[in-house]
């Protein structure tokens, strides 16, 4: 019996999972470290210092050329998402997020950023969302079920009650830990341990999801 939604923000909301790569890029490219597009795969959903830590690697930095380096990213990153506005918006969101309200089921937000609660206000649905989890509301990590058991309790249900659409394995992984349902958009080769994989959230709506959710659970 769903009665909670808890969408991923970048690379399930919104195309910031673009805008993430590109500061990163900026980064080891300035650094000449090794990065490139391939590499940003692993990064999806990933913290802010865990990606930092992965783009470094082997080499050693003091603690403080790393959380320079991590200010540096956020604010090229930062810098790039002003301009985002409710046509950055994927396709599909909004009408299932306006579904899903019409039935009743309650939405929160379950994001590692910390950038996810202005990056929500552009996109223009902070109305349509009842509970924000983001990158200040716990301290373990995704995979760690921490930040979506956050915000089903900010939301007053149970994590068997609760659905989480995400587009990294690092989140599937968090949102099965968490006893949650689990809708993955993307390769199977990514979001495969998933209840549910679709490409996108283009050609769903409620009562199709709804019932392919039964069909995991059966
Ligand atoms: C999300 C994104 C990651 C990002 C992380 C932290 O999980 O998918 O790419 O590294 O949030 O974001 P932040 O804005 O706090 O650096
Ligand atoms: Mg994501």
């Amino acid at each position: 019996n769903i009665r909670g939604f808890i969408f991923d923000l970048d690379g399930v909301l919104t195309d910031t999972a673009e805008y993430h790569y590109l500061a990163w890029q900026k980064l080891a490219d300035e650094e000449g470290l090794l990065f490139n597009r391939e590499a940003n795969e692993g990064l999806r959903g990933v913290s802010r210092r865990e990606s930092l830590l992965r783009i470094v690697g082997d080499k050693h930095y003091p603690e403080e050329k790393l959380q320079e380096m991590m200010d540096r990213k956020n604010q090229y990153y930062v810098d790039s998402i002003q301009n985002i506005s409710p046509k950055d918006l994927l396709p599909g969101v909004l009408t299932l997020l306006d579904e899903l309200r019409q039935a009743g089921i309650k939405i929160a937000l379950g994001s590692a950023s910390k950038n996810a609660r202005p990056v929500v206000e552009k996109l223009g649905i902070a109305n349509r969302i009842d509970a924000i989890a983001d990158g200040y509301s716990v301290q373990r990590p995704k995979p760690a079920p921490d930040l979506f058991l956050y915000a089903a309790n900010q939301l007053g249900l149970e994590p068997a009650q609760c659905v989480v659409v995400e587009d990294a394995e690092a989140g599937i992984e968090a949102a099965l830990a968490a006893g949650m349902w689990t809708v993955g958009l993307g390769p199977a080769s990514r979001v495969g341990e998933a209840h549910v994989i679709l490409p996108n959230l283009a050609d769903t709506d409620w009562t199709k999801l709804r019932a392919k959710l039964n069909d995991a659970a059966a």
